[in-house]
């Protein structure tokens, strides 16, 4: 079984699991730190160490980043400290870390996952993955291959650009109730369709588990379905960045220590 590490990197938390690459599914448990604050570059890499190490794993990691990723260097920061914009992310974690990385956004990680086992299997047309959570992420594929880094999250509505109006933190800080915050999604995917007339939405972040919550309000023409693996979405996907770009790695968890250490 091909098993990889992946790792989703947030705002507030580290998420990761090993994935067995082949059908997306977790085969350990899910491990969580928190993202240091202020969250620096040399922080971020050292929290993510102490994830791999909690996983007791060795092997190609997969790992997403909360920004604009292009050959593993971070370009953007929207929720994160901007010291990671023009840093090289991904050779920062293989030195920190010993391990080889790939670095990649965390809703196309997201949207990866969702097109190959998820809720966009099989799916051709055009495909929006949106992800609510800290921000809004965006995945856009057609014929299930990814156009990366699209941002729609940063898409201007008004005086704002969507995510200060209609991601999951906004609902929270702002205590917004289901309707006030479904028609403010409404309003977005409404805005989206008009400029892409997707085929399909695939609507993903931890919210996503609340699903039913939300879709009454939304009334567009496209298809649209929560994520299949929820808030799992990145770490199955930075996973199978991981087993694609190295297949011929023979991955995998070191055996747990009998002394039950965690690193
Ligand atoms: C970032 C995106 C990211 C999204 C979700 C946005 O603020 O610009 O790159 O995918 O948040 O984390």
């Amino acid at each position: 079984m091909a098993t990889f590490l992946g790792i989703d990197i947030g705002g507030s938390g580290i998420k990761g699991a090993v994935v067995n690459a082949a059908d997306g599914e977790l085969v350990s448990e899910r491990l969580r730190v928190d993202t240091p604050q202020p969250s620096t570059p040399p922080a971020v890499a050292q929290a993510v160490k102490t994830l791999v190490e909690m996983a007791a794993y060795s092997g190609p990691i997969g790992c997403t980043y909360p920004g604009i990723v292009k050959n593993g260097t971070m370009l953007s920061a929207a929720n994160v400290d901007a010291g990671w914009i023009g840093c090289d992310g991904q050779t920062l974690f293989n030195n920190v870390v010993g391990m080889p990385f790939i670095v990649l956004n965390d809703a196309d990680a997201a949207g990866e996952a969702e097109m190959v086992f998820g809720a966009g299997k099989g799916k051709m047309g055009v495909v929006i993955m949106l992800t609510f959570g800290t921000g809004i992420g965006s995945a856009l594929f057609l014929d299930g291959k990814l156009v990366p880094n699209t941002e729609f999250g940063h898409l201007h509505m008004g005086s704002k650009i969507a995510e200060a109006r209609a991601s999951a933190r906004v609902k929270e800080e702002k205590d917004l109730s289901w309707s006030k915050w479904g028609k403010r999604v409404n309003d977005y995917l409404t805005h989206l369709e008009r400029i892409f007339t997707p085929d399909m939405f695939i609507i993903g972040g931890g919210i996503s588990k609340r699903f039913d919550r939300f879709i009454k309000y939304i009334k567009i023409n496209a298809e649209i379905v929560p994520a299949h693996f929820f808030n799992d979405a990145g770490i199955v996907g930075a996973a199978m960045a991981a087993a694609a770009r190295f297949p011929d790695t023979s991955a995998g968890r070191k055996q747990p220590d009998p002394k039950g250490r965690s690193g």
